[in-house]
């Protein structure tokens, strides 16, 4: 995989791999996209191989303006224009009824495509580039955690990547909030770093917060996703001295993700201090994450955030790293 840098060079090669059908990857403000022209079937069912995703869950298509949403979706409803106007670009993303040209391929079978204009310098200028959409999920392999680096990027994949656009670290840190708005109710289907009640405030009436099992396939929503490959229990503040003192005691080898500083320097605990703030802690986390995941602990143990708003995002994500909802 090769590491372009985000200067005009750099960006003209990637556009000249995604229009040869190639795949590269790029950061966006939540986390690195994989992206492959979403114009190109064959190249959009290469996401799905690289990735190991299965072929019914559908990929976001990115676009360089809201101005070409009329040409990826069938019509654009009152709620979109609303909120297109108050969040893009920016870390959302909206379901809406597909247009014909959108192939099958992109939508995972659906007749809904989820569309999203990012705000990030780089995507925008890719994106302004190849003056075109493209469709990109996460950069990870199918359920592991986002990548928010090119390094995290390049750890995932190897050469059925064509590129990385190196970017720097993602400002935003987790998935962008989805808002599905094919039906008459509007949808809450995945939280992100918008507050709900932000969304509420510009359309005006509550969202509808499905299930997880119920509606269509969307990974984010499923159990066990956003996840190392090592077992991660969240812990409560004031449980979290003597669940550290247990699993030592058992022999284990274990990272800790905590707000404080570790009270005595233990040799076989890895200790990482986070941000008290959500928009710091978001940041940091999967990076956070993926350093505890590398040293091949036994088990990550996360000291829960508060319960306060702000931090909803941030649970969801944890809950589903632990697999549990
Ligand atoms: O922040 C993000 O959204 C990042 C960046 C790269 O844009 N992308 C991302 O993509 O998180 P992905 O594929 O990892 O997660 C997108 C979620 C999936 O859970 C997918 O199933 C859901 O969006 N989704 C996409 N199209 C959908 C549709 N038509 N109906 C329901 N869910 C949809
Ligand atoms: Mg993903």
């Amino acid at each position: 995989m090769l590491r372009l840098r985000p200067d005009d060079n750099g960006i003209r090669r990637a556009v000249e791999l995604l229009r040869s059908g190639r795949l590269v990857a790029f950061p966006t403000e939540t986390v690195y996209g994989l992206g492959a022209d979403a114009s190109n079937p064959e190249a959009v069912r290469a996401i799905f191989a690289a990735k190991g995703r299965p072929a019914d869950h559908p990929l976001i298509v990115h676009l360089p303006d809201v101005a070409l949403l009329p040409e990826w979706v069938a019509q654009v409803p009152e709620t979109a224009r609303r909120l297109a106007d108050a969040f893009w670009p920016g870390p959302m993303t909206l379901i809406l009824e597909r247009s014909e040209r959108v192939s099958g391929v992109v939508t995972g079978g659906q007749d809904s495509v989820g569309v999203r204009v990012p705000n990030h310098p780089v995507a925008r200028a890719l994106l302004c580039a190849f003056e075109g959409a493209v469709a990109a999920p996460s950069a990870n392999r199918f359920g592991h955690v986002s990548p928010t680096t090119a390094d995290h990027v390049m750890d995932e994949f190897g050469d059925e990547v064509a590129a990385v656009v190196d970017g720097g670290a993602c400002p935003v840190g987790l998935e962008s909030t989805i808002v599905d708005l094919t039906d008459e109710r509007p949808r809450l289907l995945r939280l992100g770093m918008i507050p709900e009640h932000s969304i509420v405030a510009v359309l005006g009436c509550k969202l509808d917060r499905p299930g997880d099992d119920q509606g269509p396939r969307a990974s984010g929503r499923l159990a066990t996703h956003y996840a190392p490959s090592v077992p991660l229990e969240r812990v409560q503040a004031a449980q979290l001295r003597m669940r550290i003192d247990e699993c030592v005691a058992a022999g284990e080898k274990i990272a800790v993700l905590a707000f404080s500083e570790p009270a005595t320097p233990a040799g076989r605990v890895l200790w990482s201090a986070l941000p008290s703030r959500p928009v710091h802690y978001a940041r940091a986390l999967y990076r956070e994450l993926r350093a505890a995941d590398a040293h091949a602990p036994d088990r990550i143990l996360v000291e829960m955030p508060p319960d306060s708003s702000g931090w909803e995002a941030i649970h969801d994500r944890l809950r589903r790293a632990a697999g549990s909802l």
